[in-house]
């Protein structure tokens, strides 16, 4: 061999090693860049799948709405139990378990997107993505405090905390149980003696805490913290001081509805792609849900009422949460459908709880 091929023979041998240490240092590259899309590609499949099917509850943006948790420190906790939550659900309380194999919707691999969509923790996107698909939650009602009334109440002897109530109540309680208190369609009053005298503090303290399971009245402990509950026991057992010292609250007002025959027929179509199998042809009602086309539900029921009812549903029964299936927009619409229906509903006597 000349010197000559011995040099080109070692420039080769090089050129092997350099292409095959290019190509060794390719290869994690590649597996690294086919991982990230992959994981790209489950945060966008979960990010819809949480759109669909977990906004009505935990929020657009995961802030948890009204009584549901939050879920925006899902990236600190164990995958393995979030997987688990939404595939089994957790016992008796609103979160069903979601998993196909416990009669939910959903398969092991969307569950996963699901999780690895909660853990990217990019819930500014999740929050755009929501309005982009028109799933936002409608807002919450929450009444008003004007300040002259905290000034009085602050005069009132245990000031501090019926202040402190007042407004842990206007922001969570009020859209249920009536600005002052006085109990909705949805909800009993809260303001009266009687209920002072059957409950103790102790009492009020249970029911926010444990909620009243099959009814509306949620568990509020994952959404109130303890000082905020014990504030908002003081007002109730407070609320004859207030009474008394004549402390009212403005009347929550709902926003005004498109009444246009657009928005009519809209609900008019929604309503019978989604509603008439339970609540019959024209909301005449059937043996599983209730007539909705009612003189005395109509009349007796609020627009801001009905909405909540179509977006929240009817916990423990088979009355679904809407929320998360329609726009804002949408239940707007179905709420003026029924609403068009009042002048020639029937009478029909309400339906025994
Ligand atoms: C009807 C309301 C509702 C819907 C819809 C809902 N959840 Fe929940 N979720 C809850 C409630 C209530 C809890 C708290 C349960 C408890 O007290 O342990 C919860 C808890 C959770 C938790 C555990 C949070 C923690 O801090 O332990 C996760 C994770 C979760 N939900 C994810 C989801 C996902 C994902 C979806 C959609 C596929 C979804 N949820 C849909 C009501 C709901
Ligand atoms: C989504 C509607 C809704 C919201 C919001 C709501 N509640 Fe209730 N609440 C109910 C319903 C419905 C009942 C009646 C449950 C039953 O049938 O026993 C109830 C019952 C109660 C009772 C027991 C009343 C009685 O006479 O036994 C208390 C106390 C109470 N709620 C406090 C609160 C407080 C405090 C808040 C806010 C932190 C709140 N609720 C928010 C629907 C609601
Ligand atoms: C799977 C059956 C089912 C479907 C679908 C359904 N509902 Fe219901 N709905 C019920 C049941 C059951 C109740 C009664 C709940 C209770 O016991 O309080 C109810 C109650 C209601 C109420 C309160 C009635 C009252 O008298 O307090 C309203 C409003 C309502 N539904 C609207 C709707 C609308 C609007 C749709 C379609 C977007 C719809 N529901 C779809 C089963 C259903």
């Amino acid at each position: 061999m000349t010197t000559q091929m011995r040099w080109l023979a070692l420039i080769g041998t090089l050129m092997i090693v350099a292409g095959l240490g290019l190509a060794l240092f390719n290869e994690p590259a590649r597996q690294v860049a086919a991982a990230a899309s992959l994981h790209m590609a489950m945060v966008a499949e979960g990010t819809d799948l949480y759109a669909q099917n977990c906004v009505a509850c935990h929020g657009a943006s995961g802030e948890g709405i009204a009584a549901y948790p939050p879920l925006t420190t899902a990236a600190a906790m164990d995958a393995q139990l979030i997987y688990n939550t939404i595939d089994r659900g957790r016992y008796n309380t609103a979160m069903a378990a979601f998993g196909v194999d416990e009669g939910g919707t959903l398969t092991a691999m969307q569950i996963d997107s699901l999780v690895v969509a909660l853990q990217a923790d990019t819930w500014d996107t999740v929050a755009a993505r929501v309005a982009e698909l028109g799933l936002t939650p409608p807002q919450i009602t929450v009444a008003e405090i004007p300040a002259e009334t905290f000034t009085l109440v602050a005069t009132m002897p245990n000031g501090a905390a019926l202040s402190a109530g007042l407004t842990v109540y206007a922001e969570n309680c009020a859209a249920c149980h009536g600005a002052n208190g006085e109990g909705s369609t949805l909800a009993p009053a809260l303001n009266t003696d009687e209920l002072r005298v059957r409950l103790s503090d102790a009492d009020i303290a249970r029911i926010i805490q444990e909620g009243v399971p099959g009814t509306l009245m949620a568990s509020w402990v994952a959404a109130l913290d303890p000082a905020e509950q014990q504030a908002v026991v003081a007002l109730i057992g407070g609320w004859g001081e207030l009474n008394a010292a004549g402390v009212t609250l403005p009347v929550i007002e709902a926003a005004p509805l498109d009444t246009s025959p657009q928005a009519i027929a809209n609900g008019q179509r929604l309503f019978g792609l989604l509603c008439t199998q339970c609540h019959g042809v024209d909301g005449y009602g059937s043996p599983i849900a209730p007539a909705l086309n009612n003189q005395t539900f109509l009349s007796e029921t609020p627009d801001a009422a009905i909405q909540q009812i179509i977006a929240g549903g009817v916990t423990g029964t088979s009355m679904p949460a809407w929320g998360g299936y329609l726009t804002d927009a949408d239940i707007a619409a179905i709420t003026v459908y029924l609403r068009s229906l009042q002048a020639t509903a029937p009478i029909i006597a309400p339906a025994q709880p």
